[in-house]
């Protein structure tokens, strides 16, 4: 496809970026609509392409930890810890924004989020481009992250340029933490760097688990992330035959055990650990919602630490149509 620019054409993604253009871009969680943060007119293109509400704050790329004190200020000695250890990689600090960061990256927040992607593509990208990149998850707003490169295409009919970088290695978004407070951090979404990691790693630092409701992260809607047709979580053969009673036969399985009853061409085989989990997971619901099934069933995985974050996507993509069940499912 034309609009797909390999590896080798890194420099031409980063000339259309100069140029006030959005381009996909692949990093190691999910791919992000990338715009020059410094160009207020390239950075609105994202919101409306998305179809993002416009207060809805966007997340800054950077290729080294010098740029960090160039676009955050009164930076905690524990997000400068935070960073060394996690950067390059799947974590996002929340951080008192500097006057080079616009009101249209942050919608209109004081704060901006800001992390180094760990993918060698997004780096060299990034340092051609000689600026940071604004870049939210490039799927239209609700919907499913991209994972592959086609999956952007798709998204967008063809008419945004993706920079093709493979499968994303981690498969989902990136952990934020707010880090606005001296002595105080908050997960504000949950990611392949879990709360454990972070407390083990800030001893005298109070790190809560809490969502912040003040803070507009859109990742904490309880709807976000969903396929578009009927999407529902089980944890056993009976929720399950319950599912099957409602939609028939035509259901796509996601599940980590093999289920006797169901009918091979509609199961998939999940990985039986959470990092390969993550990483297949958007990609196999895609799949799915692209079937000609009429709707998904994913059994839940163990409600154990390891799985905190696939469960919090699940949920999220399983919210609207487990809540439309609820009546037939629950109530009998
Ligand atoms: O892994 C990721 O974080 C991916 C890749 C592309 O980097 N990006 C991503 O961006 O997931 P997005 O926009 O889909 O989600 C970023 C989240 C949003 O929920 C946004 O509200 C939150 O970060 N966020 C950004 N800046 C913030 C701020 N200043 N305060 C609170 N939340 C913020
Ligand atoms: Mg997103």
């Amino acid at each position: 496809m034309s609009n797909i620019y390999t590896p080798n054409q890194v420099e031409l993604a980063a000339k259309l970026l100069q140029s006030g253009d959005v381009v996909g871009i692949p990093t190691e969680t999910v791919y992000g609509l990338a715009a020059d943060i410094s160009n207020p007119v390239a950075v609105n293109k994202i919101f409306s392409i998305k179809n993002r509400p416009s207060n809805h704050p966007l997340i800054i790329h950077i290729a080294t930890l010098d740029q960090l004190d160039i676009y955050a200020r009164n930076i905690p000695d524990y997000a400068y810890k935070l960073a060394q250890q996690f950067w390059p990689g799947p974590l996002t600090l929340v951080l008192e924004k500097s006057d080079l960061v616009g009101d249209w990256v942050t919608g209109g927040q004081s704060t901006v989020g800001i992390r180094m992607p760990n993918h060698p593509l997004a780096l060299s990208l990034l340092k051609a481009v000689g600026k940071p990149l604004a870049a939210p998850s490039a799927n239209l707003f609700g919907r499913i992250s991209p994972t592959l490169a086609h999956h952007v295409i798709g998204e967008f009919n063809g008419a945004i340029p993706v920079l093709d970088g493979g499968a994303c290695s981690v498969g989902i978004e990136s952990t934020i933490i707010d880090a606005t407070h001296p002595a105080t951090c908050s997960i504000l979404r949950q990611g392949s760097i879990t709360l454990k990691q972070i407390r083990q790693l800030l001893v005298n630092v109070n790190v809560q688990d809490s969502v912040n409701k003040t803070k507009r992260v859109s990742g904490s809607l309880k709807y976000h992330y969903a396929p578009s047709k009927p999407c529902v979580k089980f944890h056993n053969p009976l929720e399950l035959q319950r599912i099957i009673d409602i939609y028939g036969d035509s259901i796509d399985i996601l599940a980590m055990n093999k289920i006797p009853s169901c009918r091979a061409q509609n199961f998939v085989q999940m990985p039986l650990d959470s990092a390969n989990y993550a990483q297949k997971l958007y990609e196999q619901m895609r799949v799915a919602d692209q079937s000609l099934s009429r709707a998904i069933a994913i059994e839940a995985p163990p409600a154990t630490m390891d799985w905190s974050a696939v469960n919090d996507r699940i949920d999220k993509a399983t919210a609207k149509s487990n809540e439309a069940l609820a009546g037939p499912i629950l109530i009998d």
